[in-house]
């Protein structure tokens, strides 16, 4: 696809959270600033999404409630403890300061206990105005980066979205795009979103779901799919509380039985586990998922795939943030609002309506070639 300039050339975007997945998409920033003309840009899905290109987001406000980054510029945050996301651009520009954004249940009493290298350390800073401030940034869409069971501030955050007429990006397990009252105010307030939890680019999610399609393909019968993962940064420790951790078992099982739901294959007792499993500080930013899978094929023969995915867990993130934020903003662009269907299939887990992989890409082809697809077309009779 060749590149065709925006005449809005710039996406300005707004920040709750500014962890580990902030820290790798705001380095990427910097890492693909000069990929400015070719048709391919080696680690990046889309180089080209509605005339937009990574090199065209900039940050324009981040809110965190930790001492350590509040106050910070942000190139300065993102490298803060208890960030741990590896240094592949240490060169980023210091950008907005990180204000101080409203506390609710985004940290838990686990995380305030634990050592300061794996916890959080709240600030006594006073609360921004939020929609004033969002207002004032002149953003086009606003990231939820919380921690995982931050139900109350994600809603609070994304009315504030809707308060300051901003597009919201959900990559949390808290349900927003996916529940349809959500959804609804913000088709009534004329805005897209895509949501809920974003899947990575090359993460256990999709090679679970890929897997699963396959199995299905070749006429097998799935008897068992599991995928256990491990990981060493805060989300990981986060999630030792369990509590916290159901939305997010929830919703990466929802990625393999919605392939069983989309054919009509029902999924048997106890058939299926996908969830964190444990923190192990040494790994850091490196997750490792375990996957066995035990199927039956012709004449009911036994296959089993046994496999082990080893992965950067906050660049493999930011590499289909740096895709929705563009999704998002092609849509505002064309009038489309509410959840959008296909890149909210392709870029997160628990999507409004899960979709084939297939499905789900070429539905997103057509969006960065601002063509109007079955999904886009529904999606427009909303507005
Ligand atoms: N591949 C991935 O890493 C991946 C994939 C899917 C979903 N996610 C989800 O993305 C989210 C962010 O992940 P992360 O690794 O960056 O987490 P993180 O723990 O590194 O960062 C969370 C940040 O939120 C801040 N915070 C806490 N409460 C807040 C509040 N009320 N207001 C503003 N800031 C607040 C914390 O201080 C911290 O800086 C998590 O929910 C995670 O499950 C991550």
């Amino acid at each position: 696809m060749s590149h065709t300039t925006n005449s809005n050339s710039e996406i300005k975007i707004a920040v709750i959270g500014a962890g580990n997945c902030f820290s790798a998409l705001y380095q990427g920033f910097t890492y693909y600033k000069d990929s400015t003309e070719s048709d391919n840009i080696p680690g990046v899905m889309f180089a080209d999404i509605g005339g937009y290109r990574p090199s065209d987001i900039k940050v324009v406000a981040v809110y965190d409630v930790d001492e350590r980054k509040v106050g910070k510029p942000t190139g300065e945050a993102i490298f803060a403890k208890p960030n741990c996301a590896r240094v592949f651009a240490p060169d980023v520009p210091a950008g907005p300061i990180v204000q101080m954004g409203h506390v609710l249940d985004g940290v838990s009493s686990y995380m305030q206990e634990q050592p300061a290298d794996f916890g959080f350390r709240v600030s006594d800073a006073k609360p921004v105005d939020m929609v004033q401030s969002l207002k004032d940034s002149g953003a086009d869409l606003l990231v939820n980066y919380l921690p995982v069971g931050s139900q109350q501030a994600s809603e609070f955050y994304a009315q504030a979205a809707i308060d300051a007429n901003i597009a919201f990006l959900n990559c949390i397990p808290v349900f927003i795009a996916s529940n349809p009252k959500w959804e609804q105010k913000f088709i009534d307030a004329k805005l897209p979103l895509i949501g809920d939890d974003m899947r990575s680019q090359l993460g256990a999610s999709v090679l679970s779901q890929v897997l699963q399609e396959l199995a299905f393909d070749r006429g097998m019968v799935v008897d068992f799919h599991q995928q256990l993962n491990i990981g060493g940064n805060t989300d990981f420790n986060n999630m030792m509380v369990q509590s916290r951790l159901a939305s997010k078992k929830e919703s990466k099982e929802n990625v393999i039985r919605a392939q069983n739901d989309l054919r009509g294959i029902a999924v048997p007792e106890h058939s299926l586990f996908a969830g964190p499993s444990t923190f192990l500080p040494y790994l850091k930013d490196n997750k490792v998922a375990y996957f066995n899978i035990r199927l039956r094929g012709f004449g009911d023969a036994s296959v089993t795939i046994d496999a082990k995915l080893s992965v950067q867990d906050s660049e493999n993130s930011a590499g289909v943030v740096i895709d929705a934020i563009r999704y998002l903003k092609v849509a505002k662009e064309l009038g489309v609002v509410g959840a959008l269907r296909g890149p909210s299939a392709w870029t997160q887990k628990t999507p409004p309506e899960q979709m084939m992989y297939a499905d789900a890409k070429l539905e997103c082809e057509a969006l960065a070639k601002r063509r109007l697809t079955p999904s886009v077309k529904r999606q427009l009779t909303k507005a």
